[in-house]
């Protein structure tokens, strides 16, 4: 199989090479090619073999002779010459990180763990076009799958914690130049003991008012929050928050539609999304079994018993960062009733999130 790859040298591109090597995946691989928008002819990346220069990633003919193509080149690339490709005659795969193509009618949402049947239906009509999820929905399922496949989940409401890697490269930058900011705001002050603490918030709430930059995400993250993720609909929602409901439903391929709302928020996290989660179940179980049932989901789910101690070491950011473990945990029944349940679900962005649906992907068309 010829692969082609975009885009490898990205963000979400280099996890994606970083995992693929990991795996071992280039070893089933008999063709990678690897493509550029920027530097044709330049050396293609270590993958512990020979590949061939790198081939222009526009030049329509050079994308026409792959059988697959993963790109991780983003949703303007994928405009641009999806179209070009498939009027050219072209009927691979494509593997796309990009949201563009997403809920096309064509298009499968990629979660194996969570829909491999709806992959495999997919795959057997010929559908050739596999794109990866949203990754604040791809963390929820993740890590609540077992609820959904049991049918047990009349709607969820979601209230997101999301990282800065979900804006970009950039953004990861911006927020710790923010933090360096707010600290050198305040460091003198704060190598003193005996200052004042009001004065160091004065100057510290002058900081960020002021100083921290706010160039990539318009407003000061370090030492804030901002709730609000992607554009405005008319609706009221942001485009994030609207995503929740439609990509859910299309990934699990459901019949009648899981109501899937809430507020999407962006903290000074770097990689790892997290949500708290209502559920309302369609009845009132014990909770061991709803235990056995988020349990049974996958292999990644690390279940947190809703324990301080346990939860403020095991379900955060820093334990849960660059690895594949989801993290679920705080589930318990809440005021409202038996069929009501809490969740704080997290994971690694730009693992599930990205990178790692769609090098699974590509090992399920090769075997
Ligand atoms: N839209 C997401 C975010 C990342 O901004 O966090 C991509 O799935």
């Amino acid at each position: 199989m010829k692969v082609g790859f975009v885009g490898w040298r990205g963000m979400v591109g280099s996890v994606l090479m970083q995992r693929m090597r990991e795996e071992n995946d280039f070893a089933v691989i008999n063709e990678p090619v690897f493509f550029t928008t920027s530097n044709v002819g330049g050396k293609g990346p270590d993958i512990g073999r020979d590949v061939p220069a790198l081939k222009d990633a526009k030049n329509i003919d050079e994308l026409k002779a792959m059988d697959a193509i993963v790109t991780c080149q983003g949703g303007d690339y994928t405009s641009d010459i999806y179209p070009k490709l498939r009027a050219a005659g072209w009927t691979g795969y494509w593997i796309d990180a990009a949201s563009t193509l997403r809920m096309a009618d064509d298009a499968v949402i990629v979660l194996d763990p969570v829909n491999r049947n709806v992959i495999d239906s997919a795959l057997a009509k010929g559908v050739k076009d596999y794109i990866g999820g949203n990754c604040t929905n791809s963390i929820m399922l993740m890590g609540m799958g077992g609820l959904f496949r049991e049918g047990l989940v009349e709607w969820v409401s979601s209230m997101t914690y999301q990282a800065a890697s979900g804006g970009g490269a950039n953004h990861m930058r911006e927020l710790i130049k923010g933090m360096g900011v707010v600290h050198a705001a305040v460091a003198d002050e704060l190598a003193t003991p005996s200052s004042a603490i009001l004065e160091i918030d004065r100057k510290v709430a002058a900081a960020i008012r002021e100083d921290v930059p706010t160039e990539f995400f318009g407003a000061p993250l370090a030492g804030g929050l901002i709730p609000w993720i992607d554009k405005q609909l008319d609706n009221g929602q942001s485009k994030e928050e609207w995503k929740g409901q439609a990509e859910v439903n299309k990934i699990l391929g459901t019949d009648a539609t899981i109501p899937v709302d809430g507020l999407c928020v962006r903290i000074g996290a770097m990689r790892c999304h997290s949500l708290a989660l209502t559920v309302k179940l369609k009845k009132d179980l014990p909770l061991e079994e709803i235990e056995a049932i988020i349990k049974s989901g996958n292999d990644w789910v690390k279940w947190v018993p809703n324990d301080r101690e346990i939860s403020v070491k095991e379900l955060t950011p820093a334990a849960i960062t660059g690895g594949l473990e989801v993290g679920v945990g705080r589930v318990r029944k809440l005021n409202m009733g038996g069929e009501y349940l809490s969740a704080f679900v997290i994971g690694d962005q730009l693992l599930w999130g990205a990178a790692e649906p769609l090098r699974r992907m590509l090992r399920i068309l090769i075997e």
